[in-house]
């Protein structure tokens, strides 16, 4: 099984895939995390990618094709995968469709999540993220238990460098000037799935499984 999750910056992906991969016993695949992982730890990738991220621009598709191309090969993929955040172009997603020749693979379904305008400046500006276990918070919907420490692992929850207010706007451009085609691209094959992704978290998170028709376990 490979389901894609698409949609713009804070429409709940990264949220709904951490539900989903445990309900659904596959990886998710997240192309941001890997690359912030990669910034981390100083790899060359991470220091190409920092510049782009740091403006709300996307890092290049050669980069993040050979990254998908690399991680998909592994053996906790061989059963399928959750990607989060890739394709993110249409030249990814057609490189997509060449990696799924060679490995007999087939993309599931994408779920586009929608959420208006207003309501993802609120949830980007008021996030706040685990730099331990990725997990995510919001300053005044989701607030950890104890100031900025994560309830999940204890570690430190930061603003992402990425969540200032002008890169913000910058990513939503971004996303429709780049992303947006991808929906076009994906309803053509028939495996575009249209998510209502506003509400609380749990109630999208049922209106996923049954758009994928899985029902709770
Ligand atoms: P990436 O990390 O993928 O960022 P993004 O797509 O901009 O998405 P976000 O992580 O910001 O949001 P999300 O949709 O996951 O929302 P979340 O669940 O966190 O990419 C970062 C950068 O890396 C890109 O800008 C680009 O430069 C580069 N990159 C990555 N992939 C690339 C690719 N394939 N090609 C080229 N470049 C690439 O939720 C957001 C907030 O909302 C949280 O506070 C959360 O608690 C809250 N929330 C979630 N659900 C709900 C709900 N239902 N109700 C209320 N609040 C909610």
């Amino acid at each position: 099984m490979v389901i894609a999750l698409f949609g713009p910056p804070g429409s709940g992906k990264g949220t709904q895939a951490k539900a989903l991969v445990k309900h659904l016993r596959i990886p998710q695949l997240s192309t941001g995390d890997m690359l912030r992982e990669s910034i981390k730890q100083g790899t060359p990738l991470g220091v190409k990618a920092k510049g782009f991220m740091d403006k709300g621009d996307l890092v290049p598709d050669s980069l993040m094709i050979d990254l998908i191309k690399d991680r998909i090969t592994g053996p906790d993929c061989k059963n399928g995968f959750m990607l989060d955040g890739f394709p993110r172009t249409v030249a990814q997603a057609e490189a997509l469709d060449q990696m799924f020749l060679q490995s007999g693979l087939k993309m599931e379904s994408v779920l586009s999540f929608q959420v208006n305008k207003l309501e993802l400046v609120d949830r980007l500006s008021g996030r706040l993220v685990c730099t331990n276990c990725g997990a995510s918070y919001h300053e005044k919907t989701k607030m950890t238990q104890m100031p900025n420490i994560c309830d999940i692992c204890q570690g430190p929850v930061v603003k992402r460098d990425d969540d200032k207010s002008e890169v913000v706007e910058a990513r939503l451009t971004t996303f429709k000037e780049s992303t947006a085609p991808v929906e076009e691209f994906y309803r053509s094959k028939g495996v575009l799935k249209e998510i209502n992704a506003e509400g609380s978290e749990q109630e999208v998170f049922q209106r996923i499984l049954a758009a994928i028709g899985r029902g709770a376990k």
